[in-house]
């Protein structure tokens, strides 16, 4: 059978659209109506006509797609794609967090059940503007520490880690040795990494910011070789999409858990419309309204 053409009839048949981060392998994204950054993938949800959503990233993602689309099928290629750093914040720290009274800003890595118990939620493309929006000095940035510290840095504002060591294992393995590395090596290339890096390979690098964000730097930039602290995924679609320049990974660097939606999986939930993501009516809509803050703010 061809997979491909099949998942294609069926998105027809079943007016469904798939939905493909950045970090997704070339096959899944060359199948994909839109490919995009956590933030760019939120905003398709809310605008797509489609029934169904077969959304291909990792469990908070298609969380997020669900929260927002209360009346949609939002289905996952694997129910195992569980985001790592999500499980780093239960609602009941966000909870006894915002005791202190400080606004909570919430990571869109988190479970709904999590994003009930926030003020606002953020994306790493949106986290300085968030922040900077709110009317306070002071406020708490979870789960991940980095990107906390990156929000602090680009606002002057006081950000809070919570839990205080929050982080992405994919990015944690960035090292400020291999920034000196590459810029021996490279001397001509520039340095992209995402916030979710540690702050001295922040600090180094030429450019932070999203996947996408990522994206469109590369896209634009002069340089000809450009070295990229993320995600093997987003280098194979810079090197499919982008002609001319040559991208090499700072530092080889795999997410397990987004290579478990495969085209196998994508033709099985579709045709069984298996794997559908619920949340509790109660949590959605308390969730809904920190997304939706965020969405107003940018
Ligand atoms: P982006 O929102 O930048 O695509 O990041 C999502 C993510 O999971 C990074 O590890
Ligand atoms: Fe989670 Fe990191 Fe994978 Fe992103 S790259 S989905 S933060 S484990």
């Amino acid at each position: 059978m061809d997979l491909k053409r099949e998942i294609l009839r069926l998105k027809e048949e079943k007016n469904a659209i798939i939905l493909a981060h950045n970090y997704q392998t070339s096959e899944i994204q060359e199948i994909a109506d839109f490919i995009g950054d956590s933030l760019e993938l939120a905003r398709a949800a809310t605008k797509t006509k489609a029934d169904v959503i077969v959304f291909c990233g990792v469990d908070f993602m298609a969380e997020t797609a669900a929260t927002l689309n209360p009346d949609k099928l939002v289905l996952i290629p694997s129910m195992d794609a569980r985001c790592p750093m999500a499980v780093q914040l239960p609602p009941e720290k966000v909870r006894e967090a915002k005791k202190s009274g400080c606004p909570f800003v919430i990571y869109v890595n988190s479970y709904a059940t999590s994003k009930a118990e926030a003020d606002i939620c953020c994306t790493s493309a949106n986290a300085a503007k968030v922040v900077e929006a709110i009317e306070s000095e002071t406020v708490m940035l979870g789960p991940d520490a980095n990107l906390a510290w990156f929000a602090a840095r680009k606002t002057g504002k006081k950000v809070i880690a919570v839990p205080s060591h929050g982080y992405c294992y994919v990015h944690k393995v960035f090292r400020i040795e291999d920034i000196k590395a590459a810029r021996q090596r490279y001397p001509d290339a520039e340095i992209i990494v995402h916030p979710e890096c540690d702050p001295d390979v922040q600090m180094a690098a030429d450019f932070v910011g999203s996947t996408s964000q990522m994206y469109r730097y590369a896209k634009e930039s002069d340089a000809e070789r450009i070295v990229v602290g993320t995600e093997i995924g987003l280098i194979e679609r810079m090197r499919r999409e982008i002609e001319g320049k040559e991208f090499v990974p700072l530092r080889q660097s795999v997410c397990i858990e987004m290579k478990l939606n495969t085209l196998e999986r994508i033709h099985d939930v579709l045709l069984n419309e298996k794997n559908v993501v619920k949340i509790d009516e109660e949590v959605a809509k308390k969730a809904r309204k920190a997304i939706e803050r965020m969405l107003e703010v940018v």
